[in-house]
């Protein structure tokens, strides 16, 4: 049995990126001793954060902790459903893990390599929520796409079904964000072009992941012809997104932004009118180059749990595959940006250089027609168009609500969206 224990110092979890401390008055945690392993379950900005930590020294009088999922002992109870509140569900026995290392550290997750029988992942949700659909969308892939997404061997629930830990195939490869950028940096020192390969490579893969989610027949990925209202609802959230702007930043860039959303709503409006035929269906939701990662000639796709913040929207909700393109169209953006290094990426906002443009159009043009080569799908540059500014605003939202500094970007996507001059908006309108 679990005993209800005090919990350790927050301050010495202060370095711990799964908790928000900037701004925060009040943290409300309980904890819980399971074999000298503590569960602590806090309440910080109306986020409820789950953790698992082994208390390792005592310094002065204060606790210093570690994630407890780097230690095997802890992780064979999780999986052997040891651990009060947590149920384990396995399909592949992984074996006995025997070394654990720290892959990536995020705001929500704990990334690690485990070797047991072979190199293992596993993911571990410092955020437990109920509609995190990942573990479904892995076992569906891995069945009907396969090579696609990393195959899960084991997850680990916390009480009702909230997924916290996921044990998956080591995919390898390289993340497709960190070539991006290489190439990036590459031709602004006027050296290589855009990287054609690879887009041809995650297009298709796109395209594979699409094609097995559309012929889905159970329920939570069946795909449905949209309404009227739910072209309403994606207008809707640029709306709500144009005044949440403006509620957490007064600069003059955001006040413009925030017009342009409003503008672009308008246009949207008037434009796509229904009934039009189009499908929504179970797609990955966050797709950005972060999440792929690149071997040889395949593209493997991760992190299914969509996007972290998506208000006014839910996760839950299916969505045209076309959101899916305009989040990589989106991400290439940033790519090049953040490639120039350092604060270069405030260059050209609003009035973007020739080569960003080039580079830009080439990158997705090559996503597009790699995605073109798998028969059978099609892309409306309607949903397209909608789905850039949508994609747009919610990383504007983003990236103000997490300070990270970054919102200029998609605030300036926005406003180029709006006089008509961004470049993957210009590349849409080629498909026409
Ligand atoms: N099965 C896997 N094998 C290898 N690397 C992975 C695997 N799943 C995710 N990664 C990598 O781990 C990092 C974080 O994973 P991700 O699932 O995106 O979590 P988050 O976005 O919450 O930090 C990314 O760099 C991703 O490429
Ligand atoms: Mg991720």
């Amino acid at each position: 049995m679990a005993i209800a224990v005090e919990c350790p110092d927050i301050r010495m979890l202060i370095n711990e990126p799964w908790l928000p401390l900037p701004g925060t008055r009040s943290i409300k945690a309980r904890c819980l001793r399971h074999k000298g392993f503590l569960i602590m379950i806090a309440l910080v900005q109306g986020e409820r954060i789950v953790a698992s930590l082994k208390p390792v020294e005592r310094v002065d009088d204060e606790w210093r902790v570690m994630d407890a999922e780097l230690y095997k002992e802890w992780l064979e109870e999780l999986l052997e459903g040891r651990v009060p509140f947590f149920h384990s569900s396995c399909t592949v026995n992984p074996g006995r893990p025997y070394r654990i290392r720290v892959y990536s550290k995020g705001a929500r997750s704990l990334g690690l390599i485990i070797h047991a029988r072979e190199r293992l992942f596993a993911k571990v949700m410092r955020r437990a929520e109920q509609d995190n659909l990942e573990p479904l969308m892995l076992a569906y892939l891995s069945e009907n796409a396969p090579g696609l997404a990393p195959k899960p061997y084991c997850t680990v629930f916390l009480n009702e079904g909230k997924p916290y830990l996921i044990l998956m195939e080591d995919v390898g490869g390289e993340e497709a964000a960190k070539i991006y950028l290489g190439k990036a940096a590459e031709s602004i020192r006027g050296g290589d072009a855009a990287p054609i390969r690879e887009g041809l490579i995650i297009g298709k893969a796109a395209a594979r992941m699409h094609k097995a989610l559309l012929s889905c027949r159970e329920e939570w990925c069946r795909p449905e012809e949209a309404s009227s209202r739910d072209l309403a609802s994606w207008i809707h959230r640029l709306r709500v997104r144009a005044s949440t702007i403006l509620r957490l930043s007064r600069d003059s860039l955001a006040s413009q932004a925030s017009h342009a959303i409003l503008e672009i709503a308008g246009r949207l409006e008037e434009e796509l009118s229904p009934p039009w035929g189009t499908v929504k269906a179970r797609i990955h939701g966050d797709l950005h180059l972060g999440q792929i990662r690149v071997k040889k000639n395949t593209a493997v796709i991760t992190d299914f749990e969509g996007e972290p913040y998506k208000h006014p929207a839910s996760r839950l909700e299916k969505e045209t595959p076309e959101r899916d393109l305009a989040c990589l169209a989106r991400s290439i953006d940033y790519a090049f940006r953040l490639g120039a290094g350092g604060e270069r990426w405030r260059e050209g906002l609003l009035k973007p250089s020739e080569t960003m443009k080039l580079w830009e159009q080439e990158a997705f043009e090559a996503v597009l027609k790699g995605y073109m080569m798998l028969r059978g799908l099609t892309l409306s540059p309607e949903m397209l168009r909608l789905w850039l500014a949508e994609r747009a605003s919610y990383e504007a939202v983003y990236e103000l609500r997490f300070h990270t500094g970054l919102h200029p970007i998609p605030m300036a996507a926005l406003i180029r969206m709006w006089r008509g001059d961004d470049p993957l908006l210009s590349m849409v309108e080629k498909l026409d």
